[in-house]
């Protein structure tokens, strides 16, 4: 159906009301005062800020390893200032991702796919297979390791593409890398050996594993598009979703619309420039035997500016297992999930409803 040529099309053919099939029901609508989980909140939320340069620098590690903590504890994401990408990095990826929307539709639509592990796929809604009711959104998807593979097969217009995105996507990778290492670290999952258990040199390759896993982990990049809605109470950009990965690195423009459930409400993330909205994934709350959460969150729509944000989500290598660290298991902190591998989880994910945390629940 038309639907399925995706909101920016919809869109350019010019609408003034939300069609039908974007109206959601009155109680999973944005502003509705009916129950508590969908209450907004008046107030932005200013996430905590963890400033990268600081957590690297050494003087102060040790303090911005425990408000990191506080951070992924108490509201599974922060913002991350100072991470030294360099700004034209990330105006020019923001850059040709605009303007890959805004090239025509049949351009576009050759990277169309249901495949949902081809290197490129262009869509719309959240899962346009299975949605009763559409969001109002496009996406692309850019899967991105291995790199030298899968980039002949990202878009080749616009020109830029490729070469600004995956330089993008590098300089992401190597941030997540160390961002991991000081979660890892973070976890007391660093020089903190449960002697009797064993030895220093065991505890040692344990950890380093993980890290060493990452270099080789699974990194996708979705860039979404979100027109102007004219009736923005009736929809929603992305329903409330979890992340599946480890950590999840979102660039937004300077159009809000990211709103995170903090102490049940719906509270609008302000977004700030140049810095990375870092959240904390599904597989990095099992990692860490239920310590740190994997939060849901959703995207409100503009009735006035389009916004253009883009998601980096990083993993372990697809064939993984994902588990918990058996140094946070103990008798103080029973093991609180399954071991499952990867492809499993993604399966479930692509096959259920956005509100997945109820797989990682049932888990318990
Ligand atoms: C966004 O803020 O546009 C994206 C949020 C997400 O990827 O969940
Ligand atoms: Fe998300």
């Amino acid at each position: 159906s038309e639907y399925q040529k995706g909101i920016k099309h919809l869109w350019e053919n010019g609408i003034n009301r939300v069609p039908k099939k974007y109206i959601l029901p009155p109680c999973d609508r944005p502003n509705t005062e009916d129950g508590v989980l969908n209450h907004v909140s008046e107030q932005n939320l200013k996430l905590p800020i963890i400033d990268f340069a600081e957590l690297m620098q050494g003087a102060n590690r040790s303090q911005v390893l425990e408000s990191l903590a506080n951070a992924c504890e108490q509201y599974g994401f922060f913002q991350l200032v100072n991470h030294g990408i360099p700004s034209d990095v990330i105006s020019s990826m923001i850059d040709v991702c605009s303007r890959f929307f805004e090239l025509p539709f049949e351009e576009r639509s050759k990277y169309m796919s249901s495949d949902m592990h081809a290197p490129v796929r262009y869509g719309t809604s959240f899962n346009q297979k299975k949605d009763s009711v559409f969001c109002w959104r496009d996406f692309l998807k850019l899967m991105c390791h291995p790199l030298s593979d899968v980039l002949p097969h990202w878009p080749s217009s616009p020109m830029d593409l490729r070469k600004l995105a995956a330089t993008y996507a590098k300089e992401t990778k190597s941030l997540f890398l160390m961002l991991m290492e000081a979660i890892v670290e973070s976890l007391g999952l660093v020089g903190t050996a449960d002697e009797q258990k064993k030895t220093e040199e065991e505890e040692e390759e344990e950890e380093e594993d993980i890290l060493k896993d990452f270099q080789d982990g699974s990194q996708l990049m979705v860039a979404n598009c979100y027109p102007p809605c004219p009736e923005p109470n009736l929809t929603l950009g992305m329903p409330p979703h979890s992340d599946y990965g480890f950590l999840t690195l979102l660039l937004q423009d300077e159009v809000e619309g990211l709103q995170i459930q903090f102490q049940e409400k719906w509270v609008t993330v302000q977004p700030i420039a140049n810095s990375f909205v870092v959240n904390v994934g599904d597989h990095l709350e099992i990692f860490s035997n239920g310590k740190y959460k994997s939060v849901l969150h959703r995207v409100s729509v503009n009735p006035m500016k389009p916004r253009i944000s883009v998601a980096s989500l990083h993993s372990l290598p697809f064939k993984s297992m994902v588990r918990p660290s058996p140094k946070l298991i103990n008798e103080a902190n029973p093991r609180r999930f399954k071991d499952t591998d990867f492809a499993t989880f993604l399966d479930y994910i692509s096959s259920s409803e956005p509100k997945r945390k109820n797989f990682l629940d049932s888990r318990k």
